[in-house]
């Protein structure tokens, strides 16, 4: 038995009800500092990982968020302490592609990151090209924040409608998903705005951690923009999967046998767009633009693609703009999320 089956068995039967919400079983089977997936240090991503993302299609990727970073700085009146700030950069792959396009004078290139071991590998890539932010409270006065594949990467509750209410699913003993009491004020909260008109079985995910975030990147002390891209639904699109939308992902083979093997595969859940925006507008920032990647992407790229004046794009790039935009590939199911952040901040621990 692996290591943090043996923990999780521990933490189980000394639970008062000899059981765990699941989302503290995901929580470490993705954090455990020495057995969880990405606890130890950045995992491959790419062809030899477990899964592709945007980033590792390539570099355009990261050239067109210079552009979006441009554009964002165009719109705060060019000001000279511009940040961009990035979060989930594991092995530092879209930062060094961002900073190779980007055309800012004197911008800034930040990253939160909490994992030390992380940070080594970011350091390793990126030298004195970065720094490094204890927590998004740092941010500098004018900045653009951004994160690609962050909140499917945070622990979510499972609940499941019963027919006459929602209750939480949580792991007991013999490894077997058990509906019980939702385990937190939080979680009821969030159940309260769930539909009830659903079959019996119906299962969904809630990510409270998304939500936190969410509130704490609208309290950060910053002016500018906030971009986030992620596979992800609305919420009518969440009620057409009454399985839910949570996936084991090993050697780019995925499937829902979610407890087999934690630690060593990737578990993930889309974003629920819907909720993630409302909760954003009501913490004052302003959706500028919510489209699937490839439109999105397609939009921002424009200009960039008119000034080649017929030249076209050589064949790789070609490859990866058609990667990132197809419906079939990351063109559909990933969404691109752009808020604006007008607050105008005075306090805070800012950068100088
Ligand atoms: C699915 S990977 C995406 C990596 C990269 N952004 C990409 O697109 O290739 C998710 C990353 O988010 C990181 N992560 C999760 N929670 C985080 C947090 N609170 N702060 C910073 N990084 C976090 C994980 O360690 C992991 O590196």
């Amino acid at each position: 038995m692996s290591a943090l089956r043996l923990i999780l068995e521990e933490m189980i039967s000394s639970a008062p009800e000899r059981r765990l919400p699941f989302e503290q079983v995901m929580r470490l089977a993705l954090y455990h500092p020495q057995h969880g997936y990405y606890g130890p240090g950045p995992r491959r991503i790419g062809r030899s990982g477990d899964f592709f993302t945007s980033v590792s299609t390539g570099p355009l990727f990261g050239r067109l968020l210079a552009l979006l970073a441009r554009q964002e700085w165009e719109k705060l009146g060019r000001p000279a302490d511009f940040t961009l700030i990035e979060q989930g950069a594991h092995d530092g792959q879209l930062a060094e592609d961002i900073l190779a396009a980007l055309d800012i004078p004197g911008a800034r290139y930040a990253i939160v990151e909490p994992n030390p071991v992380y940070r080594e590998v970011q350091k390793a890539r990126l030298g004195d090209r970065v720094i490094w932010l204890e927590s998004i409270r740092q941010a500098p006065a004018h900045a653009l924040y951004l994160c690609n594949e962050l909140p499917d990467a945070f622990p979510v509750h499972l609940v499941r409608w019963q027919g006459g209410m929602w209750q939480e699913l949580h792991v007991d003993a013999s490894w077997h998903c058990v509906t019980g009491a939702p385990s937190t004020p939080e979680l009821v909260n969030e159940i309260e705005k769930l539909p009830r008109d659903l079959a019996p079985g119906h299962t969904m995910e809630i990510c409270l951690a998304a939500l936190d975030w969410i509130r704490e990147i609208a309290a950060a002390p910053f002016r500018g923009a906030v971009f986030i891209a992620d596979y992800g639904l609305d919420a009518e699109e969440f009620l057409a999967r009454p399985e839910g939308t949570l996936r084991r992902y090993r050697n780019h083979r995925t499937d829902d046998r979610i407890l087999d093997d934690l630690g060593e595969s990737d578990l993930t859940a889309h974003v629920n767009f819907t909720r993630l925006i409302a909760e954003a507008e009501a913490c004052r920032l302003k959706t500028a633009d919510y489209d699937h990647q490839g439109r999105f992407l397609t939009r921002l790229a424009a200009p960039w693609l008119r000034t080649l004046e017929g030249r076209g794009l050589d064949g790789t790039t070609l490859r990866q703009f058609q990667s990132l935009t197809h419906p079939a590939i990351l063109g559909r199911s990933f969404r691109c999320l752009l808020l604006e952040k007008t607050d105008d901040f005075t306090t805070g621990e800012g950068l100088n």
